[in-house]
């Protein structure tokens, strides 16, 4: 609980001076502005797109949670990312600057992106994708991937991007439930200079399926695709080549209508199809960019998150091509070939705005400062983070040593389902808290609640929620409006009083000054560094294992957090090391090698409550030797000394 407590104390950080002078946002008047003139002030998000046809009303709430933003209003994504900023004259300006694993560099003007978004959107076309129909994405970080999606969002076909780390199943699970019947996906990719066969999974995965899939093959690897094509499989050059100079007019979407889906994790087994629209998602996302990421066209803007989570969607594509400024696109890791690689990155493309998870910036304080002093840096402006909450000496780090006190940190509290940004400071208007969010950004209102949905008091932990509606949320579920219904706005809301709470899963304490510390998940969710994870996902894999009675997985925070696996065996089973490689094994291909445990403890029970509920707090302050919360609701209270003895053993 250390990292928790030591926000307290903390002492707030102005923005430096030289950065509000040029902040595209530095007017504190904008919270009652926003508040004054709510919901109308989310024009202004909607006035940085182009529509081919104004929306009547900013918000349509009559079917409450069933809201409309920007009624019948019509626009196309692909054309705001795109065609508009070679019509004003940036043609030749860079959109995508791509940095390969092997270190290779490509770079997209616009221009180029619109010719490749239109050659493959006229190649989708001819492969049988119509407006609608749910085109699965399996890519690493390669440059098609962005250029996929944009074509996909110009004919108006939702995509589904499924993060490459992700098994054979779990994509195979994901296009079911969607219903989709196309898969993009390449040869291989490297990884830590090793090739690793994605194709071989993407198969595995279409044999899976009963319904026929149409496969589309990048070449990542420059060995000749040919031979691993089978039927219903596509070559990406051999279909650009076929459209050579295609144009495709963009598809006029209602402001509703589905822009792409996203798979993410939830209490229960199956994972959730978020869906997004596409006129509230866009304003949102080209919104925070401008005003919480202070992006300007002229900027090199570098977001190192992957695409195949919310934040690449958001603010790698989505957000920062609307505004028409440079985004970098990192395929390989932070440490390889060596651990000076991210500032080297920075160095050689004077990136501007850097927007990272915390840990990542834990990984950069282990590792030593000496890594980023060898590079100058000084073409930082503003720092971010995001994914987990930061600990207010790793924030210190990284304003210290990455930003050299120059550069505001905001640190953005927000989810797959909102879209974009949620709570964060302005970084040209709100002093900084170490450790602490913000408030809420203007326009979204955010309450911290008790049991009974009442404001706490400040300084007391309580419920995140969400009171008003805002224009990046989910639209529903895929699965489901019932499942939308229940999953985020049972808990707290009056349907009586026609009053709709959204709960985020999280706890947080608000302060005095309307600043969110987010404490983390109450539901069984964990972040395995920045990636969502149901523990139900894993579990299930894991007791899919002879001889697995029984198991519970939390998560740990080292430097990476990671996941700690408490099992049970059936009798005559052996606790032992082959066991455990089962173990591994099992969640690796059940989910993907990214949720595979640190640690498999083996124990004879689990500590559970009277109600038979296993009380994961308690494994997580055991793994994260913390000390005990409270234990008197356990049923079998013997089981906490069996596991420190475990633990204490194994270390
Ligand atoms: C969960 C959402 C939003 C993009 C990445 C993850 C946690 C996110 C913060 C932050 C503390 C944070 C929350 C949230 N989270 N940002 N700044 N401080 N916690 O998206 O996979 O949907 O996960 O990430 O627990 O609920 P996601």
């Amino acid at each position: 609980m250390t990292e928790r407590s030591e926000g307290k104390e903390n002492g707030s950080v102005p923005p430096p001076p030289g950065f509000v002078e040029q902040a595209n946002v530095s007017d504190a008047g904008i919270y009652d502005e926003f508040e004054e003139n709510w919901p109308g002030c989310w024009e202004r998000a909607a006035e940085l797109l182009d529509w081919y046809e104004g929306y009547d009303e900013v918000l349509n709430d009559e079917d409450a949670p069933f809201y409309e933003w920007f009624v019948d209003g019509r626009l196309n994504a692909s054309y705001n990312c795109v065609d508009r900023h070679l019509e004003s004259g940036r043609k030749n300006h860079a959109a995508l600057k791509w940095v390969g694993k092997l270190k290779e560099t490509r770079t997209y003007t616009y221009q180029d992106l619109h010719r490749e978004v239109n050659e493959f959107a006229a190649a989708l076309r001819d492969i049988g994708v119509e407006e609608d129909d749910v085109v699965t994405m399996y890519m690493p970080m390669i440059p098609e991937l962005p250029i996929a999606m944009l074509a996909c969002a110009r004919i108006g076909a939702p995509h589904s991007v499924v993060f490459a780390g992700f098994s054979a199943d779990a994509l195979a699970t994901r296009m079911e439930s969607a219903d989709s019947g196309f898969l993009i996906t390449c040869d291989g990719y490297y990884r830590r200079g090793n090739a690793f066969n994605q194709k071989s999974q993407a198969d595995n995965a279409v044999l899976r399926l009963d319904n026929e899939i149409t496969t589309v093959v990048v070449d990542r690897l420059g060995d000749e695709l040919d031979h691993v094509l089978g039927e219903g499989q596509y070559g990406y050059d051999d279909l650009i080549r076929a459209n050579a100079g295609a144009t495709v007019e963009p598809v006029e979407r209602e402001a509703g209508e589905a822009l792409f889906l996203m798979y993410t994790s939830g209490t229960t087994g199956e994972p959730k199809g978020v869906v997004h629209g596409t006129g509230g998602y866009l304003s949102h996302t080209a919104w925070t960019s401008k005003a919480v990421l202070d992006i300007k066209p002229d900027d090199t803007y570098w977001c190192s998150a992957d695409i195949g989570w919310i934040t690449g969607h958001s603010y790698i594509v989505y957000g920062p091509l609307a505004l028409g400024a440079t985004t970098v696109m990192y395929e390989g890791t932070p440490d390889y070939p060596d651990r000076s690689r991210v500032w080297e990155i920075i160095e050689r493309n004077s990136v501007d705005i850097f927007y990272t998870a915390p840990t990542a910036i834990r990984a950069f304080m282990k590792w030593g400062s000496e890594y980023p002093e060898a590079h100058d840096l000084s073409s930082l402006r503003l720092l971010g983070t995001v994914g987990e909450p930061i600990n207010p000496r790793a924030w210190k780090w990284y304003y210290k040593n990455i930003g050299n006190e120059n550069c505001p940190v905001v640190d953005t509290w927000w989810q797959t389902e909102t879209g974009g940004m949620m709570v964060t400071t302005l970084p040209g208007v709100g002093d900084m808290k170490p450790g602490n969010a913000g408030p809420a950004v203007p326009g979204v209102s955010v309450e911290v609640v008790d049991d009974a949905g009442e404001a706490v008091e400040s300084g007391e932990a309580g419920y995140l929620t969400v009171d008003k509606p805002w224009p990046g949320m989910l639209r529903t579920l895929h699965d489901g409006d019932g499942r939308y219904v229940d999953e985020y706005w049972r808990g707290f809301s009056r349907p009586d009083d026609d009053k709709w709470v959204y709960f985020s899963g999280d706890e947080a304490r608000i302060d005095d000054d309307g600043y969110i510390t987010v404490l983390g998940r109450v539901d069984d969710v964990i972040n395995v560094s920045g990636h969502r994870l149901g523990t139900m996902e894993v579990e299930s894999a894991i007791v899919g294992v002879e001889g697995i009675a029984e198991a519970a997985v939390v998560g740990s925070d080292g430097t990476e957090t990671s996941i700690y696996a408490y099992a049970i065996t059936e009798d005559g089973y052996d606790a032992d090391a082959s066991l455990r490689d089962e173990v591994a094994t099992a969640v690796e291909n059940g989910i993907g090698g990214f949720a595979q445990p640190e640690e498999v403890v083996f124990t004879t029970q689990l500590p559970k409550t009277r109600s038979g509920k296993i009380m994961r707090r308690l494994l997580e302050d055991i793994a994260n030797h913390e000390p005990l919360g409270d234990t008197s609701a356990l049923r079998n209270p013997e089981v906490v000394g069996e596991i420190e003895a475990i633990d204490g053993e194994e270390e």
